[in-house]
Parts: structure tokens; C-alpha cells; sequence
């Protein structure tokens, strides 16, 4: 009979409810969830199950085999780490720290204490990335020359949590919340790394200290080259989506996401991939399928700490870059040995 997992939650917000669910849809049991809010992770608790906890050292009493880390960024870190000295296999939600001390720290940690770690990186699990993902694969784009990727959000408002406005907590703006995805989405489906980066930032948003606006222009280790924008729109019945369009040789795809039911993908050049839209996906099952499936056959979890760490360190070049008005050489970067080595395969 298949093992049932004992799951915690850390943080009963919109994504720790995204998480009890699709493990729920997993066959995993939640035993706790933890929230400086009790009514918070009691309501988590009671629709899904398991005890709650304001405290984290008292979820261990529970034996949990994994923690979902769904708090504010900044403290990602330290929570993960005190999961991995417990031996708690942890799925953390991007980014996964905020620093890159922090990531090479608990990279460290989990390979010393054979703990596994999944990044959430979820658009990989959008049904229309795995079709992309497919069809590159297959080597009907050629050569992939250019990607376009646009995010426009809705501004912050009493909505929003809090802390998304505090760079103390939440380690930067829409480049570190959103953007983040496009670049590993980006450097996911092209296969190659991220050697340089070139980007603009502003803060234009009263009552946040995190920019509402990214540009940024990167260049690739295959010579593909993209331009990522991502902005926080005050004007008021802006839905959020994500647009991107991918130029190859031979094909050209263009991808909207809106709501991540809500998808739609393009394909120009060949009338036999013709179009799909979707509107019944669940990314999140798909992503928690991946850990759960990494936990019951004791191998590595894809995405994992090193493309967390990869992304992270491609939105702190975006930060670099837009403070010094120059472009920042990965490359450079990455030749000190405590930074990731290139990716060998995707
Ligand atoms: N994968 C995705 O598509 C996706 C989408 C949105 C957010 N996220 C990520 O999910 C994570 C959580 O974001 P969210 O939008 O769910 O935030 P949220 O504010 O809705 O949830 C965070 C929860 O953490 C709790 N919390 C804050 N400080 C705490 C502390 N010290 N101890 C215990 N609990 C504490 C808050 O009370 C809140 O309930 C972030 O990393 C965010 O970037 C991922």
C-alpha cells in the first residue's frame, strides 16, 4: 500500500490554501499548519485537516515527512533551515530566499542531511509550458532567437497582503514576487543559462518601498535573447496576466496566462500545432504530484534549490543592473565556486 505523506503548512495565506489542497488531491494527509495568525491556521486546519500551530517548533511533535513554506520571503530561510535540522523534506515557494548566502547556506544544509527540496516554480507545471517544453523538445522551433514576456499586475491594495509592499519582507517587488517566474519559466523551456543581464527598475507606488515596474533584457548561453517587463497597474479593473511570445527558426509560439485556468497558446508557422486553450488546469496537483512522487521514490525533486538559487540570482542582477546603470555579467559571477554551475540539462 502507498505510503501516506504527513504534511505541515507554514502559512495559511492564499498559497498555503493552494498547497493543503493540491496535496489533499495527492493522497497526502495534512497533520499541521502554522500561522502567527491562530484563526488563520485554524480555518486552514479545519477545512483540511491536522492541528494548528503559531509556533514553529511545535509542529514537530506532529512527525511531519514535509513542510510547505508559504510565508512572507524573508522568512523562507530560516524556517527551511530548522525543517532541515528535523529532517523534514521541505517544498519551499519561490523565491526561496532572498539572498544568495541564504541560498548556498540551505543548499549545503539539505545535501549534508540527505534532505530533498522542490522549488515552486509552478508555471513549469501549466499545461501550456509542458506543451512548449514538448514541442521545443522536439526541435520544431529550430533555433530559438527571441522571447518577449510581459506580467502586468494589479497595484497594491488593502487586498494584497501586507508585507508585499515591504522590501524588509518581502525582498523586492514585482521582479522578486512575479518576474521571477518568467525567468525560470524562460530559462526552463530554452535550455540554456543566463549569462548577462541589463535592466531598469522604478518605485513609483506611494506607501511601498519595492518597485512597481521591472524591465529587464537577458542574454543566453545559446545566443537567444529575451526582454522580460513586469508592472503593477493602478488602474482598477486591470486583470493580472502573463503574455509571452517565443520566436524561433521555424515556429513561433505566443502563450497568455491569466488566471492559471484561465491559459491560451499560440503556435505561427506550423498549421498542424494549430492552437489550445485551457480552462480547467490544476498546477498545483501537477506540482505537488512531482514532490510527493520525489518523496515516495526517494529521488530529487525538479525544480530544486539549484534553479532556485539560479533565478534568485538572476533578480538581484536585475536589482544590480538597475542601480549601477549597467549590465551585469553572470559569467563573472558564477567563476567564484560557491555560485551554481551552469545547467547541464533541463
Ligand atoms: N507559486 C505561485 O504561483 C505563487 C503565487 C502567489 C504567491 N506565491 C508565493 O507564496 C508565498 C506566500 O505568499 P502568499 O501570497 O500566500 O502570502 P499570504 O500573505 O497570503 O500568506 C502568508 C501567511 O504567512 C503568515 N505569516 C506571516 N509571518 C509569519 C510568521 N512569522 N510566522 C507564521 N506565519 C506567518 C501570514 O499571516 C499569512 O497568513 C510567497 O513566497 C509568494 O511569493 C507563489
Amino acid at each position: 500500500m502507498n505510503k501516506v505523506f504527513r504534511i505541515a503548512i507554514a502559512g495559511a495565506g492564499q498559497m498555503g490554501l493552494a498547497h493543503a489542497e493540491a496535496y489533499r488531491a495527492n493522497g497526502a494527509e495534512i497533520v499541521a499548519v502554522l500561522d502567527q495568525h491562530p484563526d488563520r491556521a485554524a480555518r486552514l486546519a479545519q477545512a483540511h485537516g491536522g492541528r494548528a500551530f503559531t509556533q514553529l517548533d511545535a509542529i514537530w511533535a506532529e512527525q511531519p515527512d514535509a513542510l510547505s513554506i508559504c510565508l512572507p520571503h524573508s522568512l523562507h530561510f530560516e524556517v527551511a533551515m530548522r525543517a532541515v535540522a528535523h529532517r523534514v523534506a521541505i517544498l519551499i515557494e519561490k523565491p526561496h530566499c532572498v539572498s544568495l548566502d541564504e541560498s548556498q547556506a540551505l543548499r549545503e544544509a539539505c545535501a549534508r542531511n540527505g534532505v530533498l527540496a522542490m522549488a515552486g516554480f509552478t508555471h513549469r507545471f501549466l499545461a501550456t509550458s509542458q506543451h512548449l517544453k514538448a514541442t521545443i523538445a522536439s526541435g520544431r522551433f529550430g533555433r530559438i532567437d527571441l522571447a518577449v514576456d510581459r506580467l502586468i499586475a494589479g497595484a497594491l491594495r488593502s487586498a494584497h497582503p501586507h508585507w508585499y509592499r515591504q522590501r524588509a519582507l518581502a525582498g523586492g517587488g514585482i521582479a522578486m514576487i512575479g518576474m521571477i517566474h518568467a525567468v525560470d519559466r524562460l530559462r526552463w523551456l530554452l535550455a540554456t543559462e543566463i549569462t548577462t543581464v541589463t535592466a531598469l527598475t522604478r518605485t513609483s507606488d506611494p506607501g511601498c518601498d519595492v518597485e512597481n515596474t521591472a524591465l529587464a533584457m537577458l542574454e543566453f548561453a545559446s545566443g537567444a535573447q529575451a526582454m522580460l517587463v513586469a508592472h503593477r497597474s493602478p488602474v482598477h479593473d486591470h486583470e493580472r496576466a502573463h503574455h509571452y511570445d517565443l520566436y524561433g527558426e521555424r515556429l513561433n509560439a505566443s502563450c497568455a496566462v491569466g488566471s492559471f485556468a484561465d491559459q491560451e497558446l499560440r503556435y505561427i508557422g506550423a498549421a498542424d500545432l494549430g492552437s489550445r486553450t485551457v480552462n480547467d488546469d490544476q498546477p498545483f496537483v501537477a506540482e505537488i504530484q512531482e514532490f510527493v512522487s520525489a518523496l515516495s521514490t526517494g529521488r530529487t525533486a525538479t525544480p530544486d534549490l539549484r534553479d532556485a538559487e539560479i533565478a534568485l540570482e538572476v533578480v538581484l542582477a536585475i536589482y544590480e543592473s538597475a542601480h549601477s546603470r549597467r549590465p551585469v555579467d553572470l559569467r563573472i559571477q558564477r567563476d567564484t565556486p560557491s555560485h551554481p554551475p551552469p545547467l547541464s540539462d533541463a
